[in-house]
């Protein structure tokens, strides 16, 4: 099949699965199941798909707001613009592996980058106020060594945010996805306490942008609300749901989902 054959086969399964249906209501689906496990990191406060940058905005306009932030496999170290938007002065480090894909980026030469091992975080305990870290549990073999890492060099009180897949293909060596109900066991395994987890955009829509061979059109899933989530939204408008249960909806078909996690003080 040719590819562009294939882009427009695509676009007729995403039109037509935007003019179906919603699942309906009374159906028992994994949300529902997922309401027992994770009903207190699930917010009622709106039910929008977001990204990891949400919670940099949120964390970067508390009071206080933090000082040291550490980007844990920060790739090309683009996040650091984000940072400095709320704080100038903010003492930004990216820190990833030698032989990342992304180290074949050019890194900018105003920020520090330090290059590790992929185990031990090169910082002393209770070095950061912040640890952002956005789609790289995924890549790291070692997924419980990698959050008490995090736990080790945060400081008491301190945040960890980013974003993991759950229902992505395979991409850039990655080893796992994550349910959403592991997320939470291997973040209290390694002393670290789920504050709260948003949907990222939708696995189908992730998937298809895979298949399809990442289609620039796709980016905008990414800031958009994607196929599948507007379908929940209506969904959640016909049956009336809570904005707790369509975020449960949205989480149990993530591709990508999105967290808040402490260190307890
Ligand atoms: C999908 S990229 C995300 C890059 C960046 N965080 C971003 O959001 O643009 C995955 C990153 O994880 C990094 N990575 C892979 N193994 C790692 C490890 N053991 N520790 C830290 N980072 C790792 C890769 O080098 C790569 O930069």
């Amino acid at each position: 099949m040719a590819r562009r054959e294939i882009r427009s086969a695509a676009a007729r399964l995403v039109h037509r699965l935007q003019g179906r249906s919603p699942i309906a209501a009374s159906g028992r689906g994994p949300d529902s199941a997922l309401t027992e496990v994770l009903g207190p990191y699930v917010p009622s406060d709106h039910s929008r798909q977001i990204n990891a940058g949400y919670y940099i905005d949120r964390l970067m306009t508390a009071t206080p707001r933090p000082e040291r932030v550490l980007d844990l496999g920060c790739g090309d170290g683009g996040t650091v613009d984000d940072f400095r938007r709320h704080h100038p002065d903010v003492d930004w480090v990216g820190v990833d592996i030698d032989d990342s894909q992304a180290a074949h980026l050019e890194r900018r030469s105003d920020a520090t980058f330090v290059i590790y091992d992929g185990l031990v975080v090169p910082f002393p305990d209770e070095s950061f106020d912040l640890v952002f870290s956005r789609q790289v549990l995924e890549h790291v073999p070692d997924p419980l060594g990698h959050l008490r890492q995090i736990q080790r060099v945060l400081r008491p009180g301190g945040a960890l945010i980013g974003s993991t897949s759950q229902l992505e293909p395979y991409h850039a060596r990655s080893y796992w996805n994550y349910t959403v109900f592991g997320f939470v066991s291997l973040c209290t395994d390694a002393g670290l306490v789920v504050e709260e987890i948003r949907p990222g955009l939708d696995g189908i829509t992730l998937t298809m942008r895979s298949f399809l061979g990442r289609p620039p059109e796709f980016s905008r899933w990414w800031r958009d609300e994607s196929p599948l989530n507007e379908m929940i939204d209506d969904w959640g408008r016909q049956t009336r749901a809570s904005v707790a249960r369509i975020n449960l909806r949205k989480l149990a078909f993530a591709g990508q989902f999105v967290f808040l996690v402490r260190r307890p003080a």
